[in-house]
């Protein structure tokens, strides 16, 4: 594969000034987040992640313009998501929206976004990654007999699996404990995990403003207190932020971090936490933090709800 994720930008922070100040707790000027591109590309982080309904149908949009606006050479990471049955032409209609946001003839990656109807909507990605409109192809959110299934089908067509784009955080290491992670690896496939800093709380709670996920998730943040100190610690030793050892934590254990980052800062933050890699003792001294919280933000199968039971 020639594509070199050590880490991952998220778009679904981007937005509206209504979309930021309601949901993500503030807004960021759309000239700061080209700030934030161009950074970006000169850290090496080149990989975007979008979906449709990021930043409330904005953010894919924001993304064509700016990346048309800054020149830069970009890798667009784009998903589609069944949130209901299969029906034929479905994800060529909605990949041919997405091309017209970006203003491009081709995504690099494509995931599927959703483990509905897996063998009928991969059928029809495989069709547009032959047409030459997608270059590899992901899933998302899926379950390990979900990926044995993807991946099988996958194979049958020739076309090697890229990755599985699934929640992970120091929080929720479920994929890891139940085997996917090392399935991942041993199959070669690229394991991303999206909202590494569980959307702001695996973050420095010193002087955090209060953000609509942390009203809603305060008995959560409560059970973190000893989890934030030996956070604290390795970040003292290592010279970088809280936020930078959720971030490096991740990448230790080859999972490639998805941030949302919407400043030149986050970026700079981002493209250094990917290459430390955190000693056998302060992975330790984080996971039994983290377990003995027992705190769960999201869970690692939080959208299973989204899919549409299966047919008798
Ligand atoms: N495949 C899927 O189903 C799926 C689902 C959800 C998300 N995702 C992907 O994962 C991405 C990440 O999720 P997310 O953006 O919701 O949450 P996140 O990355 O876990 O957290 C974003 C929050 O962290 C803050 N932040 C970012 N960098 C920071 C830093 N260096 N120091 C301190 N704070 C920092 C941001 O602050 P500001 O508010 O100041 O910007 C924002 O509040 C999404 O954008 C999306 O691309 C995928």
């Amino acid at each position: 594969m020639d594509i070199n994720a050590k880490a991952v930008i998220g778009t679904n922070s981007w937005g509206s000034k209504a979309y930021g100040k309601a949901v993500r707790g503030s807004y960021v000027e759309d000239s700061v987040i080209k700030e934030a591109m161009k950074e970006a590309s000169e850290q090496g982080l080149v990989i975007y992640d979008l979906a449709r309904d990021y930043g409330l149908g904005k953010a894919q949009k924001m993304f064509g313009e700016f990346a048309e606006e800054t020149g830069g050479e970009y890798i667009i990471s784009a998903k589609y998501t069944p949130f209901s049955r299969y029906k034929r032409g479905c994800v060529r209609k909605s990949l041919e929206k997405d091309l017209a946001e970006f203003r491009r003839s081709y995504v690099d990656i494509y995931w599927l976004h959703l483990p509905t109807d897996i063998e009928e909507h991969l059928a029809e990605i495989i069709e547009l990654y032959n047409e030459g409109k997608i270059r590899y192809i992901g899933i998302s959110n899926f379950n390990m007999e979900e990926c044995l299934l993807a991946k099988n089908i996958l194979d049958r067509a020739g076309i090697p699996l890229y990755g599985v784009q699934n929640h992970y955080s120091l929080i929720s290491r479920e994929w890891e404990k139940n085997g996917l992670l090392d399935w991942c690896r041993e199959n070669g496939i690229s394991f991303w995990g999206w909202a590494v800093l569980e959307e702001g709380l695996l973050t420095d709670p010193r002087g955090r403003k209060t953000s609509p996920m942390g009203l809603l998730m305060g008995r959560q943040i409560r059970k973190m207190h000893e989890l934030y100190k030996v956070m604290i610690a390795v970040a003292k030793r290592h010279d970088i932020t809280v936020a930078q050892v959720a971030q490096s934590y991740c990448a230790t254990k080859g999972v490639v971090p998805i941030c949302g980052c919407r400043k030149p800062e986050q970026v700079r933050q981002l493209a250094k936490a990917a290459d430390i890699r955190l000693t056998r003792g302060e992975m330790g001294k984080l996971e039994e933090a983290a377990d003995k919280s027992g705190a769960k933000v999201m869970g690692p199968d939080i959208f299973r709800f989204a899919v549409p039971k299966k047919r008798k």
